[in-house]
């Protein structure tokens, strides 16, 4: 799977921990950075990751900031992501069968790198549960869109 990755200065370490071991699993990667820890503001990196997304220049997006959470909010702006915040293994696993996650979202000031890894290979390889019920709420979600533009 082609996926794009992309950090702030807070998530930079656990990014440059986590592209070598999805490299290793056989994806293939396009890095938007950051690379250090000069201070940048995450929707810097959050947009050109869902931008890649949308366009189908790559199938999925990881983002990682302090938090998770300005990453999160920042890639919920673009038509046509859906981006989770996770920090469990459990939400990884469901956000992709429920919600057809295109983005993960997460932190490196609250996870490890040991979990961060396991939460991204279910999230990669958890397919889309396809549920008609699934499927009509994120319809609604999607619509939300279409109202608003
Ligand atoms: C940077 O200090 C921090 O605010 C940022 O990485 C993120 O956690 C914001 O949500």
């Amino acid at each position: 799977m082609k996926i794009a990755i992309g950090a702030d200065h807070a998530g930079y370490r656990l990014k440059d921990e986590i592209a070598p071991f999805l490299l290793s699993l056989g994806h293939e990667l396009v890095d938007v950075g950051c690379s250090c820890g000069d201070s940048v503001d995450y929707p810097d990196y959050a947009v050109p990751v869902c931008d890649k997304v949308v366009s189908g220049e790559v199938e999925r997006g990881i983002l990682i900031c302090g938090t998770g959470i300005g990453m999160s909010i920042a890639a919920n702006k673009t038509a046509g992501i859906r981006c989770a915040l996770v920090h469990d293994m459990f939400s990884a696993k469901a956000t992709r069968e429920h919600n057809n996650t295109n983005v993960l979202a997460m932190g490196e000031r609250v996870i490890g790198p040991g979990l961060a890894q396991e939460i991204v290979k279910i999230w990669i390889e958890t397919p889309f549960s396809e549920g008609e019920r699934h499927k009509n709420r994120i319809h609604k979600v999607m619509a939300i869109e279409a109202h608003q533009s």
